[in-house]
């Protein structure tokens, strides 16, 4: 994990008002709950009295209540009842859960992994997407780390082998480039943009990334650090893609395609169809992806790259980048 970022790792709509759920994340238990006036707290899921997940327990009023002993706590973690020590008594202030800077956004709810901070960043997001576009999302389980799963979302040269028969289809295999470029570099709305150059193979040499001149189109693909990727299938279409980290060796992708259609009936329908495809392509990529060793990337794993891996280089090295400059703050 990339630590002090903003990582989306739900959507709004899986935490519903008047039941705590229990997930997975970042390899943490943790419950969310909502509070009466539907504000959300997103804690550790443990009781620390003796140890009992607290999405088994129930929401009282504005605190979640411990299934064991009936222990409750309110949104910032703090004990405000210990039943067998009588309503008067006041609660150890070390009965605390640890709970997480949270925010909402986009449907999607962002968690903080890192330090607290005074002032915390935007949260990552992909603004050419109009307020204007609907979508529809599919959720699918990968059991890789999401570093891999990311990657493959940056691999340009696997589209003729792993989708022959769909995206891939035509047999351009000679990759031209590609282009690799970030965007407002160092700073938090830093993107990695990818232009797609792939061809049928006549004979003729391919082109290094540095030799390929400068794009004068929009990209083709879009990374947003830490966990969120997009397609620009055309300016009213997109895929999006939030890698979501389960633990080091599960990912939930949150797969969503974006449209303009709003009309009740069709919209479901181009929904649906959008989905289905997108689900389509992205097992194809899973069956491949699921059987890489090491499990998780990072520079130096022992890997002989081409030019053509050339996004991958790019997104390790401000991987790392990124994680030296969590860590030496
Ligand atoms: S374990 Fe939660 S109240 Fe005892
Ligand atoms: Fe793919």
């Amino acid at each position: 994990m990339i630590p002090n970022q903003w990582y989306i790792i739900l959507e709004s709509n899986e935490v519903k008002k008047g039941k705590p759920v229990g997930f997975t994340r970042m390899g943490e238990k943790i419950v969310a709950w909502r509070d009466k006036q539907g504000n959300l707290s997103i804690m550790s899921d443990l009781c620390p009295h003796r140890g009992v997940a607290l999405s088994a327990g129930k929401l009282k009023g504005d605190c979640i209540q411990c299934p064991f002993h009936g222990f409750e706590y309110d949104t910032s973690g703090n004990c405000t009842l210990v039943p067998a020590n009588g309503r008067s008594a006041e609660p150890p202030k070390a009965l605390h859960v640890k709970t997480y800077p949270t925010r909402e956004a986009h449907g999607f709810i962002y968690l903080w992994w890192g330090e607290p901070q005074k002032e915390y960043a935007p949260l990552p997001w992909f603004e050419s997407i109009g307020a204007n576009m609907v979508y529809s999302t599919i959720q699918d389980h990968w059991k890789c780390h999401y570093s891999r799963a990311i990657e493959n979302q940056l691999d340009v040269i696997h589209l003729p082998f792993v989708h022959y028969n769909t995206i891939g289809r035509g047999n351009r295999t000679l990759v031209n480039g590609p282009v690799a470029k970030e965007e407002n570099k160092g700073k938090r709305d830093h993107l990695l943009n990818l232009w797609v150059y792939n061809e049928l193979d006549n004979g003729q040499k391919s082109k290094r990334p540095l030799e390929m001149p400068d794009p004068n189109r929009r990209p083709s693909l879009q990374f947003h650090f830490p966990n969120l990727w997009q397609n620009w299938i055309a300016d009213t279409v997109r895929a999006l893609i939030a890698f979501v980290p389960i633990d080091d060796e599960n990912t939930m992708m949150y797969i969503r395609y974006y449209h303009t259609i709003c009309a009740p009936i069709l919209r479901q329908l181009t929904g649906w169809t959008g989905s289905l495809a997108n689900l389509v392509i992205e097992r194809q990529d899973r069956r491949v992806v699921i059987t890489q060793r090491p499990t998780r990337s990072d520079l130096d794993i022992g890997e002989i790259l081409i030019p053509g891996d050339h996004p991958i280089v790019v997104y390790r090295k401000r991987r790392r980048e990124l994680i030296e400059e969590a860590e030496s703050t």
